[in-house]
């Protein structure tokens, strides 16, 4: 989506999907610094600071370490945010129906968000929460600009095991709300088994982070991460949230839907995270994709 080229492709996609009832959004994102110069070319990754990441990342080439970030400036700033409307647009034009602003995992918006790897001391930093999120907001009104909050402008994963995410939460509550977005997708990693991921011996906040956020934030909810249906509906009924995502749980249920309506058993197969990303191009499909459906 980055590049008008993206758009003859992703037409083919969001036509299938109106034919048959659906809906589609695209989710747009920037690595930050999650990624690697063999794959970003020229320059290689960036983020809010030059923090790195320990560990080896998966390149065209093999793993390798990560690379330290450089640093946006001030004038690459505005650029992030000028390439995030051309996306925007681009995905209206392509036939989505709109667009999902990924502000979690690690990548270029949650560097800014997060405490620990935004050392700034200029507008976008420091330790003032609204500094550092104002990228995020200053998209958000781009988008919105560019093809209307209606379209579905959204967040996805605000909520990672990161010492100051409430605090991030109590600021973004009522500034999102403000903004009458479609929805937002609050998807907290602190629950089981993801605090374990991050290498924690148990979950950050004590909290529930969908109703803390509830408390904070007035408009259209989902929630998302390590749910199980019953959990989801119960949200629902107690005005929590308004919808859910689920992710792992597709995986090895691809008419989850219509599984979870008929209350049928479903397939955990597919939470077996060493199969998610493929290993090789012979084998990608193996236990991710090609799990056979299973009648409700
Ligand atoms: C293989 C895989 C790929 C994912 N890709 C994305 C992604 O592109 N964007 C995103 O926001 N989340 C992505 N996620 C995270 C999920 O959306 C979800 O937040 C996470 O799996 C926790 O929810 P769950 O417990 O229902 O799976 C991915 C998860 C998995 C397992």
């Amino acid at each position: 989506m980055y590049e008008p080229s993206h758009l003859a492709g992703w037409k083919l996609v969001t036509s299938a999907v109106h034919s048959k009832g659906g809906a589609i959004f695209s989710q747009l994102f920037h690595a930050g610094r999650v990624t690697h110069s063999s794959i970003t070319g020229p320059g290689g990754p960036v983020s809010a600071s030059p923090t790195g990441i320990s560990g080896l990342i998966r390149t065209p080439s093999g793993k390798q370490p990560y690379e330290v970030p450089a640093e946006l400036t001030l004038g690459q700033i505005k650029g992030v945010v000028a390439d995030f409307r051309a996306a925007a647009e681009r995905a209206v034009e392509a036939g989505f129906d709109g667009i999902e602003l990924h502000a979690g995992n690690g990548y270029l918006l949650q560097s800014f968000l997060a405490q620990k790897t935004n050392t700034r001391d200029d507008d976008y930093g420091g330790a003032s929460v609204e500094n550092r999120a104002r990228l995020v907001l200053e998209i958000v009104d781009a988008c919105v600009d560019a093809i209307g909050a209606d379209r579905g402008v959204t967040f996805s994963d605000l909520v990672e095991p990161e010492d100051d995410a409430l605090a991030q939460l109590d600021y973004l509550g009522p500034q999102l709300a403000q903004r009458q977005l479609a929805y937002v997708c609050l998807s907290s990693l602190n629950g089981d088994p993801y605090y374990k991921f991050a290498g924690l011996p148990e979950p950050n906040f004590k909290v529930d982070p969908f109703k803390y956020f509830r408390e904070r934030y007035s408009g259209v909810l989902a929630v998302n991460g390590g749910l199980q249906p019953q959990q989801t509906a119960a949200y629902v009924a107690d005005g929590t949230a308004n919808f859910a995502f689920f992710g792992v749980l597709y995986v090895a249920n691809a008419n989850l839907p219509e599984l979870i309506k008929a209350s049928a058993p479903l397939n955990y197969g597919g939470a077996d995270a060493s199969t998610w990303y493929g290993g090789s191009p012979d084998d990608d499909a193996k236990n991710f994709t090609d799990w056979p459906l299973t009648a409700p």
